[in-house]
């Protein structure tokens, strides 16, 4: 389901994918090749929501923001793994986030880091690029092994085969919603509520 709220529209990119049971509603923007599995929660009502491309959100995720102070941007080439909780974080390119994580307030974790199955990151948390974080809550490992570089790479790229796959068997690509008179978002003057 793709909602508006008070005029905000989720903007979608190309050959996106978001089956009925996802929630995407307000500012929220998706890039190109992105996909967003079942029953996820994407919820830009307090501030925005940025999903760059060929960035998969597994199943069961909830992503939120905090009014007038964090909003969410997760970058090109991520994996979000089932079940994890993202709020009011920044995930950068290429990282990916272990099953059932969650991920607070103004943390940040950096390029291609991997966040282990579990963990819990704190507010304000900071994860320096390539590097493991895990436990609860978290702390830096050290670098990511090469092991656990190939993961990386491989799991965005295996979602967006995934969702192709999905579309060749007929699910149709997402489309945004259209309304009279759209308005901007959070980024660009929107009040917050
Ligand atoms: C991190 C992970 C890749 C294991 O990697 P690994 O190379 O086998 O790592 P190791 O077992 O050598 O552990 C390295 C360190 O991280 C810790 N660690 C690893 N996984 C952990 C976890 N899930 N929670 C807490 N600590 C963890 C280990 O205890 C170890 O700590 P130490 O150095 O203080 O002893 C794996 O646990 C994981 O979380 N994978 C993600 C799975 C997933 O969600 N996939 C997406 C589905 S598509």
């Amino acid at each position: 389901m793709i909602r508006p709220f008070q005029g905000m529209v989720p903007k979608l990119g190309s050959r996106v994918f978001v089956p009925d049971s996802a929630l995407i509603l307000g500012d929220v923007t998706l890039g190109d090749d992105a996909s967003i599995w079942f029953n996820c929660a994407i919820r830009g009502d307090v501030n925005w929501i940025r999903i760059g491309a060929r960035t998969n959100i597994q199943d069961a995720c909830c992503l939120h923001v905090t009014n007038g102070k964090w909003p969410l941007l997760i970058e090109d080439e991520v994996s979000i793994a089932h079940n994890v909780m993202l709020h009011g974080c920044t995930i950068r390119k290429g990282a990916l986030i272990g099953m059932s994580t969650t991920i607070m307030d103004g943390a940040e974790i950096g390029e291609g880091c991997l966040v282990a199955a579990g963990s819990l990151v704190r507010e304000g948390f900071k994860a320096a690029p390539h590097s493991l974080v895990a436990g609860w809550p978290a702390t830096t490992k050290g670098p990511l092994t090469e092991g656990q570089r190939k993961l990386l790479g491989s799991v965005w790229a295996r979602y967006v085969r995934y969702k192709d796959a999905y579309f060749a068997d007929g699910w149709p690509p997402a489309e945004a919603p259209t309304i009279e008179d759209p308005r901007p978002g959070f980024a660009e003057g929107h009040p917050y509520p």
